[in-house]
């Protein structure tokens, strides 16, 4: 196990981050799935997952892909990778390769792959160019980098506005940062990919406001409160700072004219030259 994996991760790795990664990959399945589509993965398709986490997003795509295609999934943490090879037996996927690396010390090479599937990993890299150098390497000419990134995580509020829930998403943002990353990492990857010899067909911004009657509302429920016993594990915040952000997130689930609206992400979609 790289201890790296597991420890510098600013979201954690344990069993309660494994189950919120789950709820958010369905909170988002639909859009993922439309997008998958438009870019045309089919029967046969050579894809990549890089960051694959417990594999949620990789399970899916091994079965559209089919067992004439493939699934190569890049992770750094074994207890995801672990949780990874699990659900794929469970699904009986025998067309899944896992692979443990650091993305910003290996080379991937020249794969020649049809398309890669890059989800909420570019915030948390040290060198978002050495990602997207591995990942355009990895492509055919013609192949697609897909990618799902935050672009405006301030969005992330509720009305109506609640001071200490404001101060929770500030305290997210400044923890992903001291660890290296840039939340709202998505604006660097028009540049990154021209750079990298990608040509960027296609922006769209995904972004939702919904009551605590939807399901989407899940997503804030189960990430704060995951993200806030990780904050405190990490020593960054006091247990009565993180005690008055449950109270009011509590507040604004009792309130039935509550809303919240999402950090926005783009769905970039860009193509090898
Ligand atoms: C928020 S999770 C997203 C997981 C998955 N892409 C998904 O959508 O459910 C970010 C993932 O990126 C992985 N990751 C972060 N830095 C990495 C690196 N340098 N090399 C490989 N994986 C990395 C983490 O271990 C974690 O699994």
């Amino acid at each position: 196990m790289t201890a790296k994996g597991e420890a510098d991760y600013v979201l954690g790795t344990n069993d309660e981050e494994v189950d919120r990664l789950g709820l958010q990959h369905r909170v988002w399945r639909p859009v993922v799935t439309e997008c998958w589509q438009r870019v045309g993965i089919t029967h046969g398709w050579r894809m990549l997952d890089v960051g694959a986490g417990p594999g949620y997003a990789t399970a899916d795509l091994a079965e559209i892909v089919g067992p004439t295609g493939s699934v190569l999934g890049i992770e750094r943490s074994a207890r995801f990778l672990e949780a990874a090879r699990e659900r794929c037996r469970r699904r009986g996927l025998a067309n899944v390769e896992f692979r443990e690396a650091d993305l910003m010390e290996i080379s991937l090479g020249q794969l020649g792959l049809d398309a890669s599937w890059c989800r909420w990993v570019a915030s948390f890299v040290s060198s978002p160019a050495k990602l997207i150098d591995n990942i355009a390497g990895a492509l055919r000419p013609g192949g697609f980098a897909i990618f799902h990134e935050y672009s405006d995580y301030e969005t992330f509020r509720f009305m109506p506005i609640r001071p200490a829930l404001e101060s929770f998403a500030q305290e997210v943002m400044a923890s992903w940062r001291a660890s290296g990353g840039e939340p709202n990492i998505a604006l660097k990857l028009p540049g990154l990919l021209t750079a990298a010899g990608l040509r960027v067909v296609e922006i769209r911004p995904q972004v939702r406001t919904v009551s605590p009657r939807d399901y989407t509302w899940q997503w804030p429920a189960s990430f704060i409160e995951v993200n806030l016993e990780r904050l405190r594990e990490l020593g960054r915040v006091t247990p009565e700072w993180a005690a008055d952000v449950l109270r009011e997130f509590k507040a604004a689930e009792a309130d039935a004219g509550s809303w919240f609206t999402t950090p926005t992400f783009l769905e970039i979609i860009a193509r090898r030259e």
